[in-house]
């Protein structure tokens, strides 16, 4: 699989030659200046759940790329709303996709949309990818113990964690997290964009290690294979 950085929560993920992309927030994201919202490539869409700083640009991307918006119930009504393509979930319920096996698991948080209308409960994402890979994506959520539901179920690859504090989980909950999971490399998000989520990055990656993990914090813009 290959992994981009969008900034943010926004990472694109070509699997089996599908490109998802997961929370799009670029345009208005200082940080992201060097994106062009315009090249982002799209297959489906997932949003794990309504905030402004998850699917700001959602709507131009699914428009330009006929991509299919993947959340729970709320987040379908308020795509299909606007002649999007859509597949509605819910939390617990899985579907076989082209790219392989996704599930909506719990997230501790809050959701709507931006004009503040009900945008349903909050997700995470379980992949487990017809290539071989299974990952997690935390979306915006606290730690909480359902996540050692996850590890009962999936030998996790990768887990994409939110660690800015603030409105998710802060470095040293997210290692606890990464322990509930049961997975050894974490790919972190949602840290850096805003004043109230700045972090120590090296202090990030040290108390990872001391645990045992890897913490890996990917440039903005740019490309992994893992
Ligand atoms: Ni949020
Ligand atoms: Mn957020």
């Amino acid at each position: 699989m290959k992994v981009t950085f969008y900034g943010h929560s926004c990472f694109g993920i070509e699997t089996s030659g599908i490109h998802l992309l997961f929370d799009p927030f670029v345009s208005h994201n200082e940080l992201a200046s060097g994106i062009k919202v315009d090249d982002i490539p799209a297959d489906f869409i997932l949003a794990s759940h309504g905030h402004w700083d998850h699917v700001a640009d959602l709507v131009p991307i699914a428009q330009r790329t006929g991509a299919t918006v993947v959340g729970v119930w709320e987040i379908h009504a308020w795509a299909e709303k606007q002649e999007l393509k859509t597949h509605p979930m819910n939390t617990g319920g899985s579907w076989d996709f082209d790219f392989g096996k996704l599930t909506l698991v719990n997230a501790v948080h809050t959701s709507s949309f931006p004009d503040g209308s009900y945008a349903g409960n909050p997700v995470g994402f379980v992949l487990d990818l017809k290539e071989g890979k299974t990952m997690y994506y935390a979306g915006d959520t606290a730690l909480h113990m359902d996540m050692q539901l996850i590890a009962r179920r999936y030998k996790l690859d990768y887990a994409f964690l939110p660690i800015g504090g603030n409105f998710t989980m802060d470095v040293q909950d997210a290692v606890l997290a990464a322990e509930f999971v049961n997975c050894k490399h974490i790919i972190g998000m949602h840290y850096d964009t805003f004043g109230y989520i700045k972090i120590e990055h090296d202090a990030a990656q040290k108390q990872f290690a001391d645990a045992g993990r890897k913490l890996t914090l990917m440039d903005i813009g740019s490309t992994m294979e893992l």
